[in-house]
């Protein structure tokens, strides 16, 4: 059976994002969140992106209101008793996360397909909660959502090929490039990143060079559009650290290991951008 009918949980910085890429696809999308205030929050962010996509010209006053009216709101997960696709974009924490996997069992259609946008939980532990693990996925969109081409697509151990297809046929419709990852930790993207951000941070700790200076090697010398500490400071630092001790715990092996100095600016608070300070000072 085909996708028509998505509902995306959570409204914040992700699903926000989500919820419009599907919209402008043509999906008829239900947005949930359980606080009012950031389903007023992810609206309010949605229609400013699309009044702005309209100024520049990138898309017309038809698309933009056909988009809004692809959309609703609800603070009721019971109304996804009628989609073929939920995307979950709650919080980063298995707990939450499979409370909310397992009432999706019980409330979907049986055909339904159910993914997930975690950037580092196993897909096949929140598979496991429900009665139907090879309908669930991984879906990991890249931030910010409507900018981002790539959407990393993640078979948990019982994924099945059928899901699978569905769900890179549904990228494609979204304008997005799929690429197709087997659960271990980090996924592709995280598990090439983040060490190379936590090396970054090693090499500031013993001194080889000013956070400054380490940044401009990897834009000017390796053309990265922004270097690694800068990265780390709007990904936030807690979730950078976070993101390490998965690795680290997940493969069991010392390369991972974060470094000291990460862990002490999250103790200090310092998260990056988010918290005004990280390993640049954002305060002003
Ligand atoms: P966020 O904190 O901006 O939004 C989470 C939203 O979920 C909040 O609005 C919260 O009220 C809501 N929520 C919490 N529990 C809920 C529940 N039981 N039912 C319904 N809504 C609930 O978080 P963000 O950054 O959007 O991240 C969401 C997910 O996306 C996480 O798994 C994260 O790892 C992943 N992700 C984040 C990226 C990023 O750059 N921020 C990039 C790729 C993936």
């Amino acid at each position: 059976m085909g996708i028509k009918t998505v509902m995306v949980i959570g409204a914040g910085q992700m699903g926000a994002g989500i919820a419009q890429v599907c919209a402008q696809s043509g999906f008829t999308v239900k947005l949930n969140d359980i606080a009012q205030e950031s389903l007023d929050k992810g609206k309010a962010g949605i229609e400013k992106r699309l009044d702005r996509a309209v100024e520049k010209g990138r898309m017309s006053e038809d698309d933009k209101n056909a988009t809004i009216s692809n959309l609703t709101y609800t603070t009721e997960m019971k109304d996804a008793s009628d989609c073929d696709l939920v995307i979950e974009a709650v919080v980063e924490n298995m707990d939450v996360k499979t409370k909310v996997f397992q009432a999706l069992d019980d409330i979907t259609p049986e055909h339904a397909i159910l993914a997930s946008n975690t950037s580092s939980l196993p897909i096949t532990e929140i598979a496991a909660v429900t009665n139907r693990p090879s309908q669930v996925i991984g879906m990991h969109f890249m931030n910010p959502v409507p900018v981002m081409k790539l959407v990393e697509i993640i078979k948990g151990l019982q994924t099945s090929d059928e899901t699978y297809q569905s769900i890179e046929d549904m990228t494609k419709e979204l304008s997005k490039t799929p690429v197709e990852v087997n659960d271990f930790p980090g996924f592709v993207s995280n598990r090439i990143l983040m060490p190379m951000i936590n090396e970054a941070i090693y090499t500031v700790y013993e001194g080889v060079a000013s956070p400054e200076d380490v940044d401009t090697v990897m834009k000017l010398g390796m053309n990265h559009p922004m270097g690694p500490l800068t990265l780390a400071d709007f990904i936030g630092l807690d979730t950078c650290l976070y993101i390490m001790e998965v690795l680290y715990e997940g493969f069991g092996d010392s390369k991972y290991r974060p470094c000291p100095l990460l862990r002490k600016y999250v103790k200090a608070g310092w998260l990056g951008k988010k918290s005004g300070r990280g390993f640049y000072n954002y305060e002003n």
